[in-house]
């Protein structure tokens, strides 16, 4: 990279943290970690889309737009990309960023009342990077239900999370939980896990 280049490329990823950092002074619960997204974190979480299902996909917590630059790379068309987040400054920001992308601002814990008159949308997959663990575990498996209604049998959700375990417990719905990757190299080191309904 040229020494310009690299002077851009440090100042977007300073920009994106101050915003992260100013999302986590206002929110730190909802928030949740203190530095955005690695790539290789967001590659990772990207990589379970399928761009030829025809279907949209779902990004949820997308906050600075670290994995949502990652979907896009895996060949989703922006305005195939639905992100809800939760965050007026993040929004702001993600609509800048990227202007075909539908992002819609509101709360992922209720999914019919934010995404309106597309709660009855079928997408492809579901990337989510919303903070789970300050959550009641009840209402996590509300949550993941929820999304698993949006997307069809067989299809993944990935959710990332910093603690050792699944945030989502198994046997506790109509699920199945699968351990997908340990990213040291995240700050803090990040678990993605994946939830499915089988396709019966
Ligand atoms: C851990 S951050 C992930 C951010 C993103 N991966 C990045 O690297 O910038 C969590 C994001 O989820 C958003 N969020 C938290 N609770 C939410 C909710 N209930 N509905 C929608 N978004 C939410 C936060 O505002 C924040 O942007």
């Amino acid at each position: 990279m040229t020494r310009p280049g690299l002077r851009k490329a440090l100042a977007e990823k300073f920009d994106d943290e101050l915003k992260f950092f100013k999302g986590w002074i206002d929110k730190p619960k909802t928030v949740g970690s203190i530095v955005p997204t690695s790539s290789i974190t967001a590659r990772k979480m990207a990589s379970i889309v399928n761009p030829k299902s025809g279907l949209p996909v779902l990004e949820v917590g997308p906050g600075t737009g670290v994995i949502t630059r990652a979907i896009l790379a895996q060949g989703v068309r922006p305005e195939n990309l639905y992100a809800v987040e939760y965050s007026t400054d993040f929004v702001r920001h993600l609509r800048q960023l990227y202007p075909g992308v539908n992002v819609i601002e509101g709360d992922a814990f209720n999914l019919n009342a934010t995404l309106g008159d597309k709660s009855g949308m079928i997408f492809d997959s579901v990337v989510s990077g919303v903070p789970l663990l300050n959550f009641p575990v009840a209402q996590r498996i509300a949550y993941i239900e929820s999304l698993l209604d949006r997307i069809p049998a067989g299809r993944p959700i990935v959710q990332l999370t910093y603690g050792p375990m699944s945030p989502i417990p198994a046997g506790r719905g109509d699920y199945t939980v699968k351990h997908f990757d340990f990213i040291f190299r995240n700050i803090p080191p990040t678990q993605l896990w994946i939830y499915r309904r089988e396709a019966h």
